[in-house]
């Protein structure tokens, strides 16, 4: 028996036709001797009746012993249900059945997924992922992610890029991350590192004159893993020559619109509003805002100078966020944000309500009248409310407030779930000084070109912490989704950067002379962007965790629990490798 349709397709109109499906048995039920069986596949449910007076009992007898997740082929005739089942998509219609044979037969599985979704821990989901792979949700994430990478595809090489596959056995260069070494077995000693993004390639391949280069590429970084970060994901990696970051930015924009609308049928607007990197800081505390909702940090640092609290003078930055509605908060509720405060490294969480546009309660008592005022006029609350204040360094007041701005936004529902607010985040300092290490690094890679009238500082070495960079970040909804820039194509002023960065010539040799020698062969200017591919996804999909739209994601502990990986290699693996393991 060959299947002739799948367990999603059939309806009214196949009426009295022949039929053999092939699948999962998803559910089993015997009512009276009459056996239904639900059979599943990847495109939906489709029930099958097995009656007693019609099948020999033979058939019976096998339809009988089926158990949830056998594979099972069974032909019959389709025929209208008198009461639909409006939960099905083929739930106008049933099979009945002449004849049935197991393909496979399946042990109890170790969890159910009836409701669509899967109902075990995540640990015992990915153990055995193959199974949580088919259910509803699962299935339908990756045919998301299907759509979407198929969406970019057609998008980018409708705009005259082409895809170009670029190696995972690279050089060991920093770039941010930890990298992931792969022993070499001829050359003992040496190793290759998988990349963190292709980024050096794709420089490469615009000095090899392919101009319009784009690849779905997966990366690797030796980082804790989040919600939003696997050690190995996914991205769009688009780079072309002779371009500005206008250029970038609506070759972006139409590529999510794109997808957007062939993947989901979302319509999006642009083009995508924009915010320096200095106003995100401002008013949201963090460089990917959320901008579904208001909700904006106000300083107050400068009147805090002489406050008589002296909590806000001696601070180096006060700020606050005022919150309409939230004026019956509990002590303990009150407690439970400003442990968090202090969780993120804050000294504690200052407070007052807002009762009738005066501040009450908190530290209002310690504030002058004319401070009170400033603060009521900032707050701009059109209701009764409550203010949260940080008083600290810049970053962390930012840091605090950030986070509880978001936290806020959650817990308060302050936006809509099907809004999609994208922006750009424009405008980023070049370099930042790295306390610990005692030395200047940059905010996004050491390949990106400087804003034109910051060129000579950087030759000069002088007002680093001033000079602004031509990069910029894609932000959905409180994600950073994509980053990208303008690099540098000129051999001398890449090696400046390296300089500035605290690296030795010999370091420079070794670690990126290939790449300054390359620019010596007429290297065009060039730039580009990588859009997260599997942050897209969960965001498209509804999903928290990236993990959700991965097929074999490594779990929050960094391994796959399906294959018990990494697990030890043979002696003589290592031996061959001239690795030794040294006891921990
Ligand atoms: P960047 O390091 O900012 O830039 O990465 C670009 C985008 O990739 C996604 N991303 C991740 N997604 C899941 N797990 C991770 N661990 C992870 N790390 C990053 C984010 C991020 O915005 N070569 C440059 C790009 C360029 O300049 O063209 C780069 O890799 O969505
Ligand atoms: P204290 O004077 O330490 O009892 O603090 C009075 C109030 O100010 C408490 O609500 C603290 O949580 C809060 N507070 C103390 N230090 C800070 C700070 N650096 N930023 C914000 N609030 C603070």
């Amino acid at each position: 028996m060959k299947r002739t349709d799948n367990c999603g397709e059939l309806r009214k109109a196949d009426d009295g036709n022949k039929v053999v499906l092939s699948g999962w048995v998803h559910k089993y039920r015997n009512l009276g001797g009459l056996i239904f069986l639900d059979l599943r596949d990847r495109y939906g449910i489709t029930q099958i009746l097995f009656d007693p007076n019609d099948l020999p009992k033979a058939a019976i007898d096998i339809a009988n012993s089926c158990r949830n997740e056998f594979v099972v082929t069974v032909s019959g005739t389709v025929r209208i249900k008198p009461e639909p089942n409006k939960n099905l998509a083929t739930g106008e219609i049933e099979v009945v059945a002449d004849n049935i044979i197991i393909e496979n037969e399946s042990v109890t599985p170790p969890f159910n997924f009836l409701n669509g979704k899967s109902d075990a821990k995540e640990e015992v989901r990915l153990q055995y992922r193959y199974i949580d792979l088919r259910s509803d949700k699962m299935t339908n994430n990756l045919l998301i992610r299907h759509k979407i990478c198929l969406a970019a595809r057609n998008y980018l090489s409708e705009k005259g890029f082409i895809e170009i596959e670029t190696p995972t056995l690279a050089k060991s260069t920093p770039e941010g991350a930890r990298d992931y070494l792969v022993p070499s077995r001829i050359y003992p000693g040496n190793f290759f590192a998988l990349p963190q993004s292709p980024q050096i390639y794709k420089q490469l391949l615009m000095v090899a004159g392919q101009d319009k280069y784009f690849q779905i590429a997966r990366c690797y970084r030796d980082e804790d893993s989040r919600k939003d970060r696997q050690p190995e994901f996914t991205q769009i990696d688009i780079e072309q020559s002779f371009v500005t970051e206008e250029d970038i930015f609506s070759l972006t924009e139409g590529m999510f619109a794109y997808i957007f609308k062939q993947a989901a049928d979302i319509d999006i607007k642009i083009p995508f509003e924009r915010l320096t990197f200095k106003s995100a800081m401002d008013d949201y505390g963090v460089d990917k805002p959320d901008l579904r909702f208001g909700l904006k940090l106000k300083n107050i640092s400068v009147s805090a100078k002489n406050s008589g609290f002296s909590v806000f003078a001696n601070a180096e930055c006060v700020k606050f966020i005022a919150v309409e509605g939230l004026e019956n908060l509990s002590r303990k509720q009150m407690g439970e944000y400003e442990d968090y405060a202090k969780h993120l490294g804050g000294k504690g969480l200052a407070f007052t309500k807002v009762i009738g546009g005066k501040l009450d309660g908190g530290i209002s008592k310690f504030l002058s009248g004319e401070e009170q005022k400033i603060i009521i006029d900032k707050a701009e609350l059109s209701k009764d409310g409550i203010i949260f204040f940080a008083a600290d360094s810049e970053d962390l007041a930012n840091k605090i407030l950030g986070a509880l701005r978001n936290r806020l936004g959650g817990e308060l529902k302050l936006f809509d779930i099907n809004e999609y607010k994208f922006c750009w985040i424009v405008d980023f300092p070049m370099f930042e000084f790295n306390p610990d290490e005692n030395r200047w690094q940059t905010m996004h890679h050491m390949f990106t070109m400087p804003k034109p009238e910051y060129l000579q500082d950087v030759i000069n070495e002088v007002n680093l912490d001033k000079i602004l960079g031509q990069l910029y970040d894609l932000v959905l909804n409180g994600v950073e989704l994509a980053s990208g820039s303008i690099r540098i194509h000129k051999s001398e002023f890449q090696k400046k950067i390296f300089k500035i960065l605290g690296m030795t010539d010999a370091e420079i040799e070794n670690k990126f002379g290939f790449m300054l020698n390359a620019f010596k062969f007429g290297a065009p200017p060039h730039g580009g962007i990588a859009p997260g591919l599997d942050r897209i996804v969960s965001i498209i999909c509804g999903e928290e965790s990236i993990r959700e739209v991965i097929a074999f994601p490594k779990s929050k502990s960094q391994n796959c629990l399906m294959m018990n990986a990494p697990s030890e290699v043979d002696k003589s693996q290592l031996e061959e490798l001239f690795i030794e393991i040294r006891k921990k």
